[in-house]
């Protein structure tokens, strides 16, 4: 199978590095507009899977057309935020660069899963859905999910691999904790200090951008699980956020999904009713404001 990975800055250059360590590519293509940027990165990459006697070909090109008949493209291409911005303030920014992604990368890759990183991520799905009319998906709040999971165990003193949980709707500010899926050792606990561990959840990416740059190991390894799952037909449960139609637009809002070589179904179902309300909320509140920032960068031309 051939990978694409289109934009490799920061956190490009992590997701990339993490998948494929995990040797489950034939070929990779890493494409920047940055000269020289993919082809040095290619010999680093190159480098490490000389150590770890991994077989997979390795690309870094400044072209475009080198990207083409991939099984699965990752999109990480774009502005990140500084210190004291919101993700959704990079939509028009970055809303450029996936339109015109949207439409060179399906014409050279028509049988790929889309997978985007870029922020605001799951709007930035959206728009590549609406002029690429191909299927994407958003890494949307998997990444929430395991920092919810991270802080659980730190604060209980509990093995991370026994916390269970996930967050969900829109990646950011807006996420909510589906408080119906914690649990520790498969048991819902009480008296979780639930406003302490959203806080947590919403707060600590900002903090790691203003002392580190940008937040790269976390959200580089869980978005290489993402794509391991896809690649490896693993059906694990990820909050992601699938494509819906939602009024006359398609939206991604992260739901726990079933992800593997065919992803869904979504699990909706078996979340409390507290928390679906919660969901539908973050549908509604996403698409009014999705709608808005669309006409936004119109009226830019
Ligand atoms: P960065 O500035 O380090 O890298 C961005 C890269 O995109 C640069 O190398 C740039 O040259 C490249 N680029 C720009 N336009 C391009 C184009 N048209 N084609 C190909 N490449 C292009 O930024 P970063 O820290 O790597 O973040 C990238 C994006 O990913 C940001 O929007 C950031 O907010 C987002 N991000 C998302 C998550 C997540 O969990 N979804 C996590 C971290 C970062
Ligand atoms: C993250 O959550 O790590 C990313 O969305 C990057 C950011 O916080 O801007």
């Amino acid at each position: 199978i051939k990978a694409s990975f289109i934009g490799i800055g920061k956190i490009g250059q992590t997701i990339a590095y993490s998948a494929i360590t995990k040797g489950i590519f034939d070929e990779v293509v890493l494409y920047d507009i940055i000269p020289e940027l993919p082809e040095k990165f290619e010999h680093e990459l190159r480098h490490a899977l000389a150590s770890l006697r991994i077989d997979t070909e390795v690309i870094g090109t400044n072209s475009i057309d080198d990207v083409t008949g991939s099984g699965i493209v990752v999109i990480s291409a774009g502005r990140p935020r500084k210190p004291g911005m919101s993700r959704r303030d990079l939509f028009a920014d970055n809303a450029k660069i996936i339109i015109n992604l949207a439409k060179e990368l399906p014409k050279r890759n028509p049988g790929a899963v889309y997978v985007m990183v870029t922020n605001p991520v799951d709007m930035m799905a959206s728009v590549f859905a609406k002029y690429s009319k191909k299927y994407v998906i958003s890494t949307g709040d998997q990444v929430e999910s395991m920092r919810l999971r991270a802080y659980i165990s730190k604060i209980l003193h509990v093995p991370v691999s026994q916390v269970d949980g996930f967050v969900g709707g829109e990646h950011g500010e807006d996420a909510v904790v589906l408080w119906s899926t914690v649990a520790v050792n498969g048991k819902q606990v009480e008296d979780l200090p639930k406003e302490q561990i959203e806080k947590y959840v919403k707060r600590i990416p900002g903090d790691i951008i203003r002392v580190m740059g940008g937040t790269t190991w976390g959200p580089g390894t869980i978005i290489a699980d993402i794509i391991k799952a896809i690649m490896l037909n693993e059906n694990r449960v990820m909050s992601i956020a699938v494509p819906r139609q939602y009024e006359d637009e398609i939206i991604h809002i992260s739901i726990p999904t079933v992800v593997g070589s065919k992803i869904g179904p979504t699990l909706e179902d078996h979340l409390s009713e507290d928390d679906r309300w919660h969901l539908i909320a973050a549908m509604k509140d996403y698409y009014s404001v999705y709608k808005d920032m669309l006409k936004s960068i119109k009226t830019e031309g």
